[in-house]
């Protein structure tokens, strides 16, 4: 019976249409839209205009021709909300996020929406050696580099241009020795929205010496609406057929196991709650899902990552990448009590997933995955889309 569902549901979500290719549907949408304007909204874009290390912080809205809406703020390059249609027409925020900008600068504030840089994910014993020399990190998890940092990229101001209705464009120069990381790095996110309802991420930067960069974006996803309780409901694939296991500190063996017959086998669409309790070494160390998956198609073109779906509300996300893997994190370390959620909501456990497109964790440190090393003269370059559809009723 639930293999027949997932069926369905998997038959359901290759046969999606851009909910708004029809004429009637938009209408409605756009009825719905305002009609249920005061239950889904843009925060206020003043409580995103302040002076944060003496920049100016705002708050940018993209729009689409289907009424899609992301806003972005240039604190840490946040996704703050994405607004998508439900099955309904019912237009639902999909992001997990903060009212004010001060949410986002809070201590325990979780990388909500924000670009993580210079080193997505963790460096083991937060140190690494390049061309002979060594480098040492803030240790700020546990005893392991994570996330770039305390002030990575999530905390600092970028400087920002909205180019037009759909484009922001985020530049962010971190200087040689910040947060221990060698060379001035120029970084230019582009972030676009769709006509096909995607949100196009693309990366570059360059470096006057040679460094290590992993970026990635950490927004997390509630298809069922943000603050809309558990997201084990939803059904995943993942296009991995390999994972790298990890030790107690979640810093990866330099194993590249099978899924096969395990908990992490996503190949075809399963419920993210089905076996995230399963008596498993690696879920306990993760407490849940917290893992790379080693991309089956390693290439560098953009290939289909990730498919999630909402059986709720109908709402899917494909996420399509240049990179090699995909950490799927199920927010395990998420738990109500963060303060001053989107309408004073808490985020409780594993009410919202990420699916960060990466290079695999602590490759400095590990010979045998691919390289993260940037050198002056090349061009740091990586494209992610977070793409909506909505299932028709
Ligand atoms: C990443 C890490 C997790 C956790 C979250 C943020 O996904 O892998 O372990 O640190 O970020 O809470």
């Amino acid at each position: 019976m639930k293999t027949n569902l997932l069926i369905v549901l998997a038959a359901g979500v290759f046969s999606l249409s851009a909910c708004t290719n029809n004429p009637e549907k938009q209408s409605a949408q756009n009825a719905s839209s305002d009609s249920v304007s005061n239950q889904v909204m843009i925060p206020e874009k003043s409580n995103f205009q302040t002076t944060i290390d003496g920049k100016q912080t705002d708050l940018y809205v993209l729009t689409n021709q289907n009424d899609m809406k992301v806003a972005i703020t240039n604190y840490g390059g946040r996704i703050v909300s994405i607004i998508v249609p439900d099955k309904d027409g019912k237009m639902v925020d999909v992001n997990l996020g903060y009212e004010k900008v001060s949410g986002y600068q809070q201590a325990n504030e979780p990388y909500f929406g924000a670009l993580i840089g210079r080193y997505g994910n963790r460096i083991g014993n937060a140190q690494f050696t390049l061309d002979g020399k060594a480098y040492k990190l803030p240790a700020n998890d546990n005893g392991q580099s994570l996330h770039g940092g305390p002030k990575g990229f999530h905390a600092q101001v970028w400087d920002a241009k909205k180019i037009n209705d759909y484009t922001l464009e985020l530049t962010y120069l971190s200087k040689d020795g910040e947060e221990g990381y060698p060379g001035n790095l120029n970084v230019k996110v582009v972030y676009s929205l769709t006509n096909d309802n995607a949100i196009k991420m693309d990366y570059t930067a360059t470096t006057d010496k040679a460094t290590v960069v992993n970026l990635t974006n950490h927004a997390y996803f509630n298809l069922n609406g943000e603050g809309n309780g558990s997201i084990n409901n939803h059904v995943l694939l993942i296009n991995a057929d390999k994972f790298t296991p990890v030790n107690a500190s979640l810093i990866p063996t330099g194993e590249l196991k099978s899924v096969k017959g395990t908990p992490f086998d996503f190949t075809t669409p399963t419920a993210i709650g089905q076996r995230v309790d399963a008596d498993d070494e690696q879920l306990k160390f993760g407490k849940g899902y917290d893992h790379n998956f080693a991309l089956t198609n390693s290439s560098t073109e953009l290939k289909q990552a990730a498919l999630v779906s909402s059986p709720q509300t109908g709402i899917t996300l494909e996420v399509l990448t240049t990179e090699p893997g995909i950490q799927f994190y199920g927010g395990n370390f998420l738990d109500g009590k963060l303060t001053d959620g989107k309408g004073g909501k808490k985020y409780e456990h594993r009410s919202g997933f990420c699916l960060e497109t990466q290079h695999f964790p602590d490759s400095p440190n590990q010979t045998s995955f691919p390289s993260t090393v940037l050198k002056p003269g090349e061009t740091y370059s990586s494209t992610t889309l977070y793409k909506f559809a909505t299932k028709q009723q």
